[in-house]
């Protein structure tokens, strides 16, 4: 089964085209093209996504972008109709205006190739990007999702078949990522920024004067929700009263100065407890809730998932989990952590397999979709 899959909630103008089959109770997939049209240098004076830049961007790319895929998996235009079984396109949750332009676009293809079309909500397809290659994921999987919008664990007893136990109750770990960035002054998307700044900590040469310490929201909390908020404003009163961030200040302009040298040894050091507190906080939670429910299988995914600390650290964590609870822990391969269509695509491929398909009438956008 060849699916199209399509992804324009936020920032990423994408379509993918893979191949799915079954050989004897395995699901083979193979990913014949992945196209992403990234904004982020569009948005980056910004500091952060502005909607109406990103639909008119997503106009303007989406039929490139699509025409690229095929070119790429080698379909002819001409053939798409008879060579497509399906199109996959993430109806929400996102940004309505970005999220149209996709829905807009699948819905015309479906209709002119006559090819059935699968909405796919933007966390399913995250879940998804576990999916890519082989598929033995075995059943209950927990699932941590945190990206530029959400942060929740997710139960999944089945393909399709979602149970959210905990959620964020305020920013995600994505947006405290981005957010402590904006107050370091470090770029955009902040949690590249962050994880690049936290690898130049030695701790061994970070000075004794100043030691930062940030607190971990809600790490001893029985529940699974989350919550980042507090930690960005932790960061933010840490840096007011921080003499290097103080002598810097006013001279900021003046790069070569000895305060702003001082003030940028310093960052690093910053970053590096900013993304220690976020990543114990996300460990401790997964690792209980894989306890409480007795899962087979954890995984990673969303945006954050891409973060090399968080990656490592809870693989050596589950290491020794292994022996005692038997979980099996997977991540998703980089390039399919931040949006992309080939999780989408993946995420089609399940439910085409399920015949869930929807009338091209019928399909609606709906920024605030839930998981269920
Ligand atoms: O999944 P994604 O591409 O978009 C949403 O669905 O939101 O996630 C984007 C988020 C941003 O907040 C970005 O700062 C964060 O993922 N991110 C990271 C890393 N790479 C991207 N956070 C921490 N470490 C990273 N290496
Ligand atoms: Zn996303």
């Amino acid at each position: 089964m060849i699916i199209l899959g399509i992804e324009t909630s936020c920032d990423e103008t994408a379509v993918a085209i893979i191949k799915g089959e079954k050989v004897g109770t395995k699901n083979l997939l193979s990913v014949r093209s992945n196209v992403v049209s990234s904004q982020i240098d569009i948005h980056k004076k910004y500091g952060g996504v502005v909607p109406e830049i990103a639909a008119r961007e997503h106009v303007l790319n989406v039929l490139p972008v699509v025409n690229e895929a095929l070119e790429k998996a080698g379909i002819k235009r001409e053939e798409a109709g008879e060579k497509i079984d399906a199109i996959a396109v993430t109806f929400g949750p996102g940004l309505i205006t970005s999220l149209i332009v996709g829905i807009e676009t699948a819905k015309v293809l479906s209709c002119v190739w006559d090819v059935p079309l699968i909405g796919i909500n933007h966390i399913e397809g995250h879940i998804y990007a576990n999916f890519v290659g082989e598929s033995r994921i075995k059943f209950p999987a927990l699932i941590l999702t945190v990206s530029g919008g959400h942060t929740m664990l997710v139960l999944m007893t089945g393909h399709g078949k979602y149970k959210i136990i905990g959620d964020t109750r305020d920013d995600a770990a994505g947006e405290a990522f981005d957010k402590a960035a904006k107050l370091l002054n470090i770029g955009y998307p902040g949690g590249p920024a962050v994880a690049a700044e936290a690898k130049k900590f030695n701790p061994e040469c970070s000075g004794q004067k100043f030691k930062i310490q940030l607190p971990r929201p809600m790490i001893n909390s029985k529940d699974y929700d989350f919550s980042f908020s507090g930690l960005k404003t932790a960061l933010f009163y840490q840096l007011k009263k921080d003499p290097l961030r103080l002598a810097e200040g006013p001279l900021r302009r003046i790069e070569a100065s000895e305060a702003s040298k001082n003030w940028k040894k310093r960052i690093p050091e910053y970053c590096a407890e900013f993304q220690q507190a976020v990543v114990d906080v996300l460990i401790s939670k997964t690792i209980n809730a894989a306890k409480e429910f007795k899962v087979k299988t954890v995984m990673l995914s969303g945006g954050v998932s891409a973060n090399q600390e968080l990656r490592r650290q809870m693989g050596e964590k589950f290491k020794i989990q292994s022996r005692v609870l038997g979980t099996k822990f997977k991540i998703p391969s980089l390039e399919y952590t931040t949006d992309n269509a080939v999780m989408v695509a993946t995420a089609g491929y399940f439910r085409a397999l399920r015949k869930d398909f929807i009338d091209w009438k019928k399909i609606k956008v709906n920024p605030n979709l839930e998981l269920k």
